[in-house]
C-alpha cells in the first residue's frame, strides 16, 4: 500500500509530539498530587498561624468559657472552611467546628495525638491519618497558642479527599489542555508537512509525466533550499531530455525521410534474422501491407534466395554480398541485392539489405541485344538475296537476257530495301541517342498534312484510296520541328495506305488544352488486340511476311513514338481487326 510522504511526515510529527506531551503529562501528573498536598499543607500552616494570632487576641483563659472557645472554633472554621479544633494543654477538646456540645464531651482525650505532642514540644505539629471522629483521612496541623505562656493548642485539619479532588480536577484540565495541544500540534504538522511534501509531490507528478512522454511540465522554484535545488535539477533534466528527444526524433525522421524517398528497397534484420524495418519501396515491390516486424524475409517475400543471402550475411558477419535474383511474385522483376552486416563496434547487430530493381536495365539490355540481332537478321536477308542473284548472274544467267533483267530488278529492289533499312536504323539511332536537334518553331499542321498528302496522292490513287483532310483553317499552330512532324505523318499515312485495301483514310486535328491531337484513321485490316501493346517496338510487325512483302522494316512506328516523345507529346492507337485503325499523337500548341 502506498502511503503519501505527507501523511508519513504528519504521523512522525504526531508520534514525536505525542511522546513529548505524554512525557510532560505523566511527569506533571505524578507530581500534581504531591504538589497539591504540599500547597494545601502550606496553606493550612499559614491558616494555623493566622488562627493562632486571632485566638490569642480573643481568648483570655480565665475569663473565656469553654462554650465561647467552641464558638470561636466554629467561627474560624466558617471563614477558613477547614475543621478547627481547640485543645487544652491537658488534651481536652474544648472547641471543634465539626462537633456540637454533647459530642465534644464524648470525644476522647487528644493529648496523645502526634500533632498535639509535636506542637507541645516544638510549637507546631503535623500529622496525616484517619480520623475516627469524622471518619475521614485527614491532614492535621497544630500550633501552641498563648501570648505569654501557652494556653492551649489550635489545630486545623482538612480531609485529604479534598486535595485529591483538587488534584483530580487539575489532572482533568491538564489532560484537556494536552489533548487540545496535541490536536493543534497535529494540525500544524499536517500543514507543515503538506508544505514540505508539495514540491516532492510535484516532482513525482512531473517524473510520471516525463515517463509518459509529457516533457512540457516545469515546476516553479519557490524555495532556495535542497528542495529548490532538486526542482532546479529536475527542470534542467526535463529540458535536457526534451532536447535530446528532439534531436533523436529529428535524426530519426531525417533517416526515415531518406529511406522513404529512396528509390531502392531497404530491409533491416536483427542478428536472429527477424525483420526490424522495411521501407516503402520494398513494401511496394512485394505488395506487403501487413506488419512485417519480427517476421523472416521468407515469410514476407516468399523467396528462398532472399532468405539465403540474409542467412549468409548473418553467418559470415562481415563483408558485403551481392546477388542478382529474379522474382516472379507479385510481378516479374530482376533485383540486385546488396547485403551488409550492421556492427556496433565489435558487436554484430544484424544486417541491412538493399534491393535495386534492375528489371528495366536488364530489359533495355535485352532490347539492345535483340536490336542488334534483328538488324543483322534484317540486313542478312536482302544481302543474301543480292549475293545469290549476283552469283547466279555470274554463273551464266547473265547470258539469259530475260531472266537476267528480272534478277537485276530483284537485286535493285533488295538494294533499295537495304538502303531504307540502313536509313531507318541510323535515323532511329540518332533519335534514340537524344541527338535529334529539334528546330522548334510555330507551324501550321494543316500545311504539313497537305504537303504530305499531295506527295502520297499517286500511291493512294494506285490503290483507289481517298485521303481526306479534316483540319479547320483556324486551328492553333503547333510548336514543333516541321521536318520531324512530317516524318511522323509520312509514317502514319504510309502505314494507313499500306494496310488498307478499300475505303478511305482520314487525317484530322483537334485541340486538347495545351495540345493539338492529330488523328490518322483508316478503314483497313486493323490490328489484333494482343499486338497493340508491342506495336511501337522496333522491328515489331503484326504479320512479318505480309509487311516484308510491302517493303516494311518494322521501324516506322518506333521512329514515330520517339519523335512525338521528343516533342513532349503522346502516341496512342485504337484498332479493331477487319474494321480499321486510328493512330493519334499530340504536339504542344505554339
Ligand atoms: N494502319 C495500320 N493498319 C494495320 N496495321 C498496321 C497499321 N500501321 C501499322 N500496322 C502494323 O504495325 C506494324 C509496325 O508498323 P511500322 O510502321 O512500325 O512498320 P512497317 O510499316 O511494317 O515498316 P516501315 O514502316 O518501317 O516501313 C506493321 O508491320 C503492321 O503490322
Ligand atoms: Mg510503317
Amino acid at each position: 500500500m502506498k502511503i503519501s510522504i505527507h501523511y508519513k511526515i504528519t504521523a512522525i510529527f504526531g508520534i514525536i509530539i505525542g511522546i513529548i506531551l505524554m512525557g510532560v503529562y505523566f511527569y506533571l501528573n505524578a507530581n500534581l498530587s504531591e504538589r497539591a498536598y504540599l500547597k494545601t499543607k502550606d496553606n493550612l500552616l499559614k491558616q494555623v498561624f493566622l488562627s493562632k494570632s486571632f485566638i490569642e487576641q480573643s481568648v483570655d483563659k480565665k475569663n473565656t468559657s469553654s462554650k465561647q472557645i467552641d464558638a470561636l472554633a466554629k467561627h474560624i472554621a466558617k471563614d477558613l472552611r477547614v475543621r478547627v479544633s481547640i485543645i487544652s494543654l491537658d488534651g481536652i477538646l474544648e472547641g471543634d467546628s465539626e462537633l456540637n456540645g454533647q459530642q465534644l464531651l464524648e470525644v476522647e482525650n487528644h493529648l496523645q495525638r502526634p500533632e498535639i505532642q509535636q506542637a507541645l514540644k516544638s510549637q507546631v505539629g503535623e500529622n496525616r491519618r484517619f480520623s475516627t471522629t469524622v471518619k475521614k483521612e485527614m491532614l492535621y496541623i497544630a500550633a501552641l497558642y498563648g501570648k505569654k505562656k501557652p494556653l492551649g493548642v489550635i489545630r486545623l485539619s482538612i480531609p485529604l479527599l479534598e486535595i485529591e479532588i483538587i488534584s483530580g480536577n487539575l489532572k482533568k484540565m491538564l489532560s484537556a489542555a494536552f489533548f487540545i495541544a496535541f490536536i493543534v500540534a497535529l494540525l500544524i504538522s499536517f500543514f507543515v508537512s503538506m508544505l514540505i511534501s508539495k514540491p516532492v509531490r510535484e516532482i513525482s507528478l512531473m517524473a510520471t509525466g516525463i515517463a509518459a512522454g509529457d516533457l512540457s511540465k516545469r515546476i516553479l522554484i519557490a524555495s532556495n533550499d535542497e528542495i529548490g535545488d532538486l526542482i532546479k535539477a529536475f527542470n534542467f533534466m526535463a529540458e535536457q531530455i526534451k532536447s535530446r528527444i528532439e534531436e533523436v526524433t529529428a535524426g530519426k525522421s531525417k533517416l526515415e525521410a531518406v529511406l522513404l524517398s529512396m528509390f531502392e528497397g531497404v530491409m533491416v534484420v536483427d542478428d536472429m534474422g527477424k525483420i526490424l524495418f522495411i521501407n516503402q519501396t520494398l513494401r511496394d515491390l512485394f505488395k506487403s501491407e501487413i506488419d512485417v516486424k519480427g517476421k523472416t524475409p521468407l515469410e514476407i517475400m516468399r523467396n528462398i534466395e532472399i532468405q539465403e543471402i540474409t542467412d549468409m550475411i548473418l553467418k559470415l558477419k562481415g563483408g558485403v554480398k551481392s546477388r542478382e535474383i529474379s522474382v516472379t511474385l507479385p510481378e516479374k522483376k530482376i533485383l540486385l541485392i546488396n547485403a551488409a552486416p550492421i556492427a556496433k563496434g565489435a558487436v554484430f547487430d544484424g544486417a541491412v539489405l538493399v534491393f535495386h530493381d534492375i528489371s528495366n536495365l536488364r530489359h533495355l539490355e535485352k532490347i539492345r541485344r535483340d536490336f542488334v540481332a534483328n538488324v543483322s537478321h534484317e540486313l542478312r536477308t536482302p544481302i543474301s538475296s543480292i549475293m545469290g542473284y549476283t552469283e547466279t548472274l555470274l554463273d551464266g544467267a547473265l547470258r539469259d537476257k530475260d531472266n537476267a533483267e528480272d534478277f537485276l530488278r530483284i537485286i535493285h529492289s533488295d538494294s533499295e530495301r537495304l538502303a531504307k533499312l540502313i536509313d531507318d536504323v541510323l535515323d532511329l539511332a540518332k533519335i534514340e541517342s537524344d541527338n535529334l536537334n529539334l528546330v522548334l518553331k510555330p507551324c501550321s499542321i494543316k500545311k504539313i498534312v497537305q504537303r504530305i498528302v499531295s506527295g502520297l496522292e499517286t500511291r493512294a490513287k494506285a490503290k483507289s484510296l481517298k485521303i481526306n483532310i479534316n483540319i479547320s483553317d483556324n486551328m492553333a499552330a503547333i510548336m514543333a520541328d516541321e521536318n520531324r512532324i512530317a516524318q511522323v505523318l509520312v509514317n502514319l499515312i504510309e502505314n494507313a495506305l499500306k494496310y488498307t485495301e478499300s475505303g478511305e483514310i482520314c487525317v484530322l486535328a483537334e485541340e486538347e488544352k495545351n495540345f493539338l491531337r492529330i488523328i490518322v484513321s483508316d478503314t483497313g485490316m486493323g490490328i489484333p488486340e494482343k499486338d497493340i501493346p508491342r506495336l511501337f517496338e522496333r522491328f515489331y510487325r503484326v504479320d512479318k511476311a505480309h509487311s516484308k512483302e510491302l517493303g516494311g522494316t518494322g521501324l516506322g512506328l518506333s521512329i514515330v513514338k520517339h519523335i512525338v516523345h521528343a516533342h513532349n507529346g503522346e502516341v496512342s492507337v485504337q484498332s479493331r481487326q477487319g474494321k480499321g485503325s486510328s493512330f493519334s499523337f499530340t504536339i504542344p500548341k505554339a
